[in-house]
């Protein structure tokens, strides 16, 4: 993170300094709408459309199920619809397996699972429709045109702008600014064929006062299709020296041989020259002019366009609309050397410090309708896939309590659903219920509530094949029940904030090899990888074997297990054939562990849950076409135990092959990062910068500076926007996708629910 004048001082100064030839910086507002993603949810709700309208006499028929008359019935009713169609009837009714009414009527249940969609397909399609009514939708696009000086290559150019001004570029083509055949008028371009628009050019004659780097952002920002072109011109620097030193030795004169009154004006020039020669140590001077190009549909609009630009340059920048010339002066978008553009402009000469101060490339408003609709950013829709070529799309999402978490990651995984994503949450506050019935729970969704009356067996198998398909292993298997049977003996402690953290029970080296030993016979000669529950080995066999190895200490550690977790009351629960049962065959998928008491036994169940989602997620029989998004929330718990916390990471590695991405969400930055006094534990650590997309809601300050330190692109000004930021404001960080994208992007804005999301997951 940099502050904004270190920013300027120390990057943008230099860079206009060191300048060789001279460049153009373009910006124009480019109109765009969300047709192509509401064309992706039509394109999606229509199969369903045609399934629901075709299914709906056979629902019918089952629903008034006949012995005498309804098998017939069906028959007819198949014999109607589509080849496809019918296959799929037949092969649903297949899998389902039975005869007679019961058979079809879970057939149609089956066949009706997906239709959930239809009515969030349609809700997505209308709010598109809703964005485009309210505003004219405009990006904004930045361009640099430069002379570059011998011997310097474009991508040179390409990477000093990239490290200098924070920003992605790529090479481009420039646009041309007129979209037809245009005729000059004295004060306006008229386009030749009707439905085009007029344009009004405008150049600046003086910038007064002080600017800041926003002071353009009042013009860029209107609702207006505008086209800025800065020029900058280098003034050559012996030449300013000579100038500056010719000054000062000629007033010098003037003023010693000088009798009679004070001369105030060579005074004056004389600090001047003073100045510049000071100014010349540093930086180099430049002539800079401005052209604007406004656009209008009638000769009325355009005038009134242009006095909002006039008035929003304001005393800071003086605008004219000269008299002829008109034409010449679209060439300022263009490629044509300012020299040899014919029409009347004033340069004003400045220092390098002025001119960063015009660089309008902090004003971002993208224009992309790709993918996932994350947020407004003002009224501009902030859209791009993350997902895209099978990249990793794994996300941190922070926030403290009530910023708007929940109610941000609801609204996604609605999203991502209703487009055929399926979403896999594990959530310990309840909040899942909504999402879930607002999927037709039954059939979009299911929702498993945990508490102490299910059974689970910490010997559980957590262990998987590796990317390169090999058998699961042993010794990871082992690593992981040995962890959690410390997680469950250790001790809960209270913390400060009223939550409660726990100790784990810590083991000696000698215990750990016993554990070792005594887990190795047990899981000897069973096939990890297909072990069914009700053949896995529970805790009491644990202690059986710890017993057989037969030493005092063996003895001790399997009496000390079987008091905990065998004889003690949690033996109800751990010391059994698991019960939960791990499903994720739904569209949408959540466990809430609200009945889970906090401390060892919660985290005891996140690292049972995470190993299950891991196993699943891997599963040679898992479809890999589908893109699987397991959101999990208070991941906090995660963090309390290093190993757990390494289980996490290894999934931000390895998933992406899998199709499927870990979006992690927790109230504070320093979960991951750690706190001034403690190390980040280097798991952590690896999920966050493991995560392209960091979603910021809240922070407090502490936590908002690390973020600004961490991550690449945020700025001082992000960092007081997450300070301060109210519920369902964030700052989001994608690392982009553009080509040699180098460069986060960052979007300031909110999230924006629409009226069935409002409805569906509004209050608590
Ligand atoms: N963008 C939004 N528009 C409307 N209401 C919102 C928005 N964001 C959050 N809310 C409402 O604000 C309240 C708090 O939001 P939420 O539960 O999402 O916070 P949270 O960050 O998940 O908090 P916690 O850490 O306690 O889980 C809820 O009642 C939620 O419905
Ligand atoms: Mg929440």
């Amino acid at each position: 993170m940099r502050a904004e004048v270190e920013l300027l001082d120390e990057q943008w100064m230099p860079f206009f300094a060191r300048l060789e030839g001279p460049l153009r910086i373009i910006s124009r507002t480019e109109r765009f709408n969300l047709r192509v993603p509401q064309q992706v949810m039509e394109t999606r709700a229509r199969p369903l459309d045609v399934r629901a309208k075709a299914f709906a006499p056979l629902a019918e028929a089952v629903r008034a199920w006949d012995d005498a008359r309804t098998p017939a019935q069906i028959d007819a009713i198949l014999g109607q619809l589509s080849p496809q169609l019918a296959r799929e009837v037949l092969l649903a009714f297949e899998s389902v397996g039975g005869v007679g009414v019961e058979a079809w009527q879970r057939t149609m249940d089956k066949l009706g699972r997906p239709l959930w969609r239809r009515r969030w397909l349609k809700a997505y399609r209308q709010m598109y429709e809703m964005l485009m009514t309210q505003v004219a939708l405009r990006g904004l696009h930045h361009y640099l045109l430069a002379w570059l000086p011998d011997g310097m290559r474009p991508e040179d150019m390409i990477n000093t702008v990239e490290h200098v001004f924070d920003t992605g570029a790529a090479r481009a083509d420039l646009p041309a600014l007129l979209p037809g055949m245009y005729t000059e008028y004295p004060d306006h371009l008229a386009p030749q064929e009707s439905h085009l628009p007029l344009f009004a050019l405008l150049t600046s004659y003086d910038f007064k006062g002080t600017w800041t780097i926003s002071t353009l952002h009042r013009i860029l920002g209107l609702d207006l299709d505008l086209a800025l072109s800065i020029d900058v011109g280098v003034v050559s620097r012996t030449k300013a020296e000579m100038l500056a030193d010719f000054t000062v030795n000629n007033r010098m004169t003037q003023l010693r041989s000088g009798s009679g009154p004070r001369d105030v004006r060579a005074e004056r020039q004389l600090k001047a020259a003073y100045e510049l020669q000071e100014v010349l140590d540093t930086e180099s001077l430049h002539d800079v002019r401005m052209v604007l190009a406004v656009q209008g549909r009638d000769l009325e609009e355009l005038n009134a366009n242009v006095r909002k630009v006039e008035t929003a340059g304001g005393a800071t920048l003086k605008l004219m609309r000269p008299i002829g010339g008109q034409g010449p002066l679209t060439k300022f978008f263009g490629a044509t050397p300012t020299g040899q553009i014919d029409a009347l402009t004033r340069p004003r000469r400045q220092r390098s410090m002025a001119v960063t101060q015009y660089v309008p490339f902090g004003l971002r408003k993208p224009d992309r309708t790709d993918g996932l609709l994350w947020m407004l950013q003002g009224d501009t829709p902030i859209m791009f896939d993350p997902f895209a070529d099978r990249r990793a799309a794994h996300a941190v999402v922070l926030g403290k309590t009530g910023s708007g978490k929940t109610f941000a990651i609801n609204c996604w995984a609605m999203r991502l659903a209703a487009m055929g994503y399926q979403i896999v949450m594990y959530e310990p506050q309840g909040h899942s219920r909504r999402l879930i019935e607002a999927s037709g729970e039954g059939r979009g969704g299911a929702r498993y509530v945990l508490d102490m009356r299910q059974k689970v067996n910490v010997l559980d198998i957590v262990a998987t094949r590796d990317e390169a398909g090999n058998a699961p292993s042993i010794a990871t298997q082992i690593d992981h029940v040995v962890t959690q049977i410390s997680v469950l003996m250790g001790t809960n402690v209270p913390t400060a904030d009223g939550k409660t953290a726990f100790r784990p029970r810590i083991w000696e080296s000698l215990e750990q090899g016993l554990l070792d030993l005594a887990l190795q016979k047990l899981y000897h000669g069973l096939n990890l990888e297909n072990l069914e529950p009700d053949h896995t080995p529970i805790v009491a066999d644990l202690c059986d074997a710890l017993s057989d190895i037969g030493s005092d200490e063996a003895k001790r550690l399997a009496y000390e297990i079987g008091l905990r977790l065998v004889q003690g009351s949690r033996g109800a629960t751990f010391n059994q054939r698991t019960t939960i049962d791990w499903d994720f065959t739904h569209d949408l998928t959540a466990y809430d562990f609200s009945g889970v008491p906090e401390g060892t036994v919660r985290t005891f169940y996140y690292g049972q849950a995470f190993g299950a989602l891991n196993r699943f997620v891997r599963s040679p029989i898992r479809d890999r076409r589908r893109t699987t998004v397991a959101i999990i929330d208070e991941f906090a718990y995660m963090a309390q135990v290093p190993s757990l916390a390494g289980f996490a990471a290894m999934a931000a590695k390895t998933w992406r092959t899998f199709n499927a991405h870990l979006w992690t969400l927790d109230q504070d930055a320093h979960t991951y990062l750690g706190t001034e006094n403690g190390n980040p534990d280097p798991a952590m650590l690896s999920v966050f910068l493991n995560a392209p997309i960091k979603a910021i809601l809240k922070q407090d300050a502490a936590d908002a500076a690390r973020l600004g330190n961490k991550i690449e692109g945020l700025h001082a000004a992000h960092v007081n926007q997450i300070k301060r930021q109210g519920r369902g404001e964030l700052v989001l960080v994608w690392e982009g996708d553009g080509v040699g994208a180098r460069h986060n992007e960052v979007f300031v804005g909110r999230v924006e629910p629409n009226d069935a999301e409002l409805r569906a997951f509004a209050g608590t």
